[in-house]
């Protein structure tokens, strides 16, 4: 028997992207999305998205510890290219470095990926420091922050007035000096999202933040068009899932109650 070659994007081949080639991400929390994914995603993000997309909760919230190393380990078993990227969950990093840097590991060496991911700016700054001291790639996430919608009230776009835009592209200098090897910025003005790409070493992977960024990551699902409720403005549909699947659960139905299915092929004789 022949073991599968593991051939992943590092952390370096990631950050060298820079100015060279775009990086390529997508959100996804399945071994069977990211399977296909992992054809064509330098990067594949375990997002706390999943609790909205998954789990059908509100906001991300309410991830766990725990719902972020079980998607984790289903999705780096079934990938062998993409660069696996984990979110921290709200509520595990944010005051304590030392917190920060159990919970990451915890998630790193359950799960086998190779980083993580935590919203913040400057605040953010030294924890990020000291992880990345410790051993643990961080990706950073500033612009729409989704762990703060109860301070912002819903999920807007960032940078509106000339203090938040100033104060946004401190956040990014901030924690690319702290070292992390990718930023994600969400839901900012292209002007904003190209700022922030000149002024910081680290690649941005925008999402809603146009075309300058040097990568973009969409969630798997909202790209496929699997839900049927509101989508951003920046979400591009490539496909949609939601009414092939519906289509296809109708039609079983009717085979069902019409005993067109199970036909001769699939049944044992
Ligand atoms: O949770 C997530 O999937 C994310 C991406 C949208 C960047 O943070």
């Amino acid at each position: 028997m022949t073991d599968t070659i593991i051939n992943r994007y590092t952390v370096p081949e990631i950050f060298l992207k820079k100015n060279k080639s775009k990086i390529v991400s997508l959100s996804c929390y399945t071994a069977q999305f990211a399977k296909i994914a992992d054809k064509y995603a330098d990067i594949i993000l375990v997002g706390d998205s999943m609790g909205m997309v998954i789990y059908g909760q509100k906001n991300t919230l309410s991830v766990t510890k725990q719902m972020m190393i079980e998607h984790g380990k289903a999705v780096v078993n079934s990938t062998k290219r993409a660069l696996v990227v984990i979110d921290l969950p709200f509520g595990t990093y944010e005051n304590s470095k030392k917190r920060a840097f159990k919970v990451s590991t915890e998630i790193l060496s359950k799960t086998g990926a190779s980083a993580v991911k935590l919203e913040g700016g400057i605040e953010l700054a030294d924890t990020i420091h000291y992880l990345v001291e410790r051993g643990i790639p961080v990706m950073g996430h500033i612009g729409l922050m989704p762990q703060r919608i109860n301070i912002k009230g819903k999920f807007i776009s960032q940078g509106h007035s000339s203090l938040e835009v100033k104060k946004i592209i401190t956040d990014a200098k901030s924690i690319s000096s702290a070292g992390v090897f990718s930023i994600v910025v969400e839901a900012v003005k292209e002007s904003l999202g190209k700022k922030i790409t000149s002024s910081v070493s680290a690649p941005t992977i925008g999402i809603g933040a146009g075309k300058y960024c040097d990568g973009q990551i969409l969630v798997t699902a909202d790209m496929l068009g699997l839900s049927d409720t509101f989508t951003p403005k920046f979400v591009k549909k490539y496909a949609n899932l939601y009414s092939d699947i519906d289509e296809a659960i109708k039609k079983y139905k009717n085979e069902v109650l019409n005993g067109k299915f199970p036909s001769a092929k699939n049944i044992y004789n």
